[in-house]
Parts: C-alpha cells; structure tokens; sequence
C-alpha cells in the first residue's frame, strides 16, 4: 500500500515544487540478442553504441539475472537502450494494446531527410509505413527486430504555430473525458447485468 495514500492536500501543497525534467536520458527495453539490436541501430539507422554494461545482478532490486546493458546514442545526446537477458526471448507483446500504439518517435532535421531514411530502411529488407502527413509534423514507421514500433518524424510546424496547437488545450482534454465516459455508460448500459 501507498504510504502516502491518505495525505491531504494541505500536506500536498507544502512538498517540493515539480523541478524542470530535461528532456529523454534513455529508454530501456528488452532486446532478443545484443548484437542484432546493434547491428538494426547502429549500422542500419546510424546510432552509434555509446556504453556497455555487462552484470550478473540487477542494481535497483538485487535480483541475480545476468545480463548485457547496451546504449544506442542520439545527436542530443539522449539514448535508446537495451537489455539482453541472455535467452534470446522476445518481450511479448501487448495483449490488449493495438500494435499501432507503443512507440518511440525519433527526430530528423527535414522531410529529405525523412524519405531518405525510408530508401535506406527498405533498403535493408525492412517494411515502411508513410510517409503520414500529421500536419504539424510528418512520420515514417517501422519495427525494431524486438517488435518496437519506431517512428522517425521531419517537425513541419514552427514553435508559433505549436503556440496557436496549445489553445484550449485542457477544454479540448476534458471534452474527451466527458466522451470517453458517456462512450463507457453506453457499453455497460447494453451489457448483460
Ligand atoms: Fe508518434
């Protein structure tokens, strides 16, 4: 249980203000084999292997699984990371979740840019969906040998045109919330008791 569970809200109000949170350090999934996933990242969409960790057992929990901890490195500096579990085992996917909606979408500079990376891609026997036109932005898709959904977008919108996106934003948000409730009410209104 949640030993904070039962704070108030004047307790709330008097915690540490929320401190800026910069931007992506890593994300971290498993991977089936270390050096398949090096050579998709890096000889294929050109992130270099930036660090390696080889350990036996986990440093946050303690639990013994050895295992090989590699970092694919973006030009910001952020990384996307993997952990071989030495078995060659897939993560599973979703049961519940539609393969169209975990994702990790990268940035590059153009949408030049953007259709070359899809010849490159395809290039190497891999399937592309897009270029998708999103308006403020435009993407190509494709998956990882790990089953990740990988998404590479060109930003098309400038920083005043994703100022004018920002209008009524929390409106729009609740205007969902009532849907998604009602939409909900009417399901389990039809459903047998
Ligand atoms: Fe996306």
């Amino acid at each position: 249980m949640n030993p904070l569970a039962n704070t108030t809200a004047g307790q709330l109000a008097s915690l540490p203000a929320a401190i800026p949170i910069h931007g992506l350090h890593h994300f971290a999934y498993r991977c089936r084999d270390a050096e398949e996933t090096r050579h998709f990242y890096e000889d294929i969409l050109g992130l270099p292997l930036f660090h390696y960790i080889r350990a036996d057992t986990v440093p946050s929990t303690g639990e013994y699984c050895p295992y090989v901890h590699i970092f694919f490195r973006m030009t910001d500096g952020s990384c996307l990371a993997f952990f071989d579990l030495g078995d060659n085992q897939l993560a599973a996917p979703s049961a519940n979740t539609p393969a169209w909606v975990n994702h990790i979408a990268m940035r590059v500079d153009s949408v030049a840019r953007l259709e070359a990376m899809k010849i490159r891609i395809e290039g190497h026997g891999i399937e592309v969906l897009g270029v998708t036109d999103h308006r403020i932005f435009r993407s190509i898709y494709f998956f990882d040998p790990n089953g990740i959904r990988l998404e590479l977008c060109a930003q098309l919108a400038d920083p005043q045109q994703m100022q004018q996106e920002q209008e009524g934003i929390h409106a729009r948000l609740d205007a969902w919330s009532l849907e998604k409730a009602q939409r909900l009410a009417d399901i389990s209104a039809v459903l047998p008791a």
